[in-house]
């Protein structure tokens, strides 16, 4: 059991959560604090990393347990919380980030601070960290807003600075599988072609259009189709080029099921997306009423 240490003891330049350099993809080592390292209070520090302390200071998560999957962006972990396991992305920091094609998905989105504006067009630290910000903030948003209208994609849980908790989607510990990873009956397929059909018009009936959606972020579980990666998501009204990301979105999807012998038309779907999103928008519209 670690000793408790007197207040004079506390190194709190360790704990300031100041960075000194970026951080990029970090072990679980790197990112906890072991039992045995001084420094150590019981209850009271438990992880190296900021936003990891304030989840576990909020009571979201005990310990992490192991790493789910490193992306272009973020490492996914699994974690345990005191009701079980939860996912936490935890997004690399901006300075390590390409931002790639950011400014396609940036589109659309208003910023109305000048001085912001003008650090995110520079290029500058300011903006790169704004950039950051506004993308991490932008999955968890969508997530909270297209869970709330009964999407199949993980439960939002919170937000700690470029960090993002949710609900765990898998068994034992197992992370469940993405589409481009399992092989499917040709029934299975057709049921999950109609399920992915089904998310993306739910997406479209809240003005929602997922922008980088195929079958690397669909997970399958228990037979449902579950989607995830929400940061480049763009509301349909507002982003000039929403058409072709929505056309973009189906024919990856088309392609995706086309490797497992189901073949779809995008413009065929295309319509019955739109149909079944306009008649998803009446439903929504006569729930409200009623
Ligand atoms: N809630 C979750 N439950 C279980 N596994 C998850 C969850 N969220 C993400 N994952 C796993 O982590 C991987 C990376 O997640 P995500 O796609 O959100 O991050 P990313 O950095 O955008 O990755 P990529 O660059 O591969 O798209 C997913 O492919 C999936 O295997
Ligand atoms: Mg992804």
């Amino acid at each position: 059991m670690a000793r408790k240490q007197s207040f004079d003891e506390i190194n709190f330049e360790k704990f300031s959560g100041r960075r000194r350099k970026p951080r990029g993809r970090q072990s679980i080592r790197q990112l906890s604090l072991l039992a045995e390292e001084p420094g150590r209070l019981d209850y009271e520090q438990t992880f190296r990393d900021g936003d990891l302390q304030s989840l576990y200071e909020n009571g979201l998560i005990n310990e992490l347990l192991a790493e789910i999957k490193s992306g272009k962006e973020a490492t996914v972990y699994l974690a345990r919380g005191d009701h079980g396991l939860l996912a936490v992305k935890m997004y690399r920091d901006a300075e390590l980030r390409s931002f790639g094609n950011d400014q396609l998905y940036r589109e659309g989105r208003a910023i109305v601070d000048k001085r912001l504006r003008r650090a995110i067009t520079g290029n500058t630290r300011k903006g790169r960290s704004a950039r950051q910000g506004m993308w991490v903030a932008e999955e968890y948003s969508k997530l909270c807003k297209l869970h709330a209208a009964g999407l199949a994609c993980p439960r939002p849980l919170a937000i700690a600075g470029r960090t993002i908790a949710m609900e765990f989607i898998g068994e034992d510990g197992d992370p469940a599988p993405r589409l481009a990873d399992v092989s499917l009956s040709p029934p299975e397929a057709e049921q999950a072609f109609a399920q992915c059909m089904e998310l993306v018009a739910c997406m479209l009936a809240c003005d929602c259009v997922h922008s980088d959606l195929s079958a690397f972020n669909i997970l399958w579980h228990k037979q449902r189709a579950i989607v995830i990666d929400f940061p480049q998501m763009a509301d349909f009204h507002l982003h000039p080029r929403a058409w072709y990301l929505l056309w973009r979105d189906v024919e990856n999807l088309c392609a995706s099921f086309a490797r497992l012998g189901l073949i779809r038309e995008a413009e065929n779907v295309m319509e019955l997306v739109n149909e079944r999103a306009r008649v998803l928008r009446w439903q929504q519209k006569s729930d409200g009423n009623s």
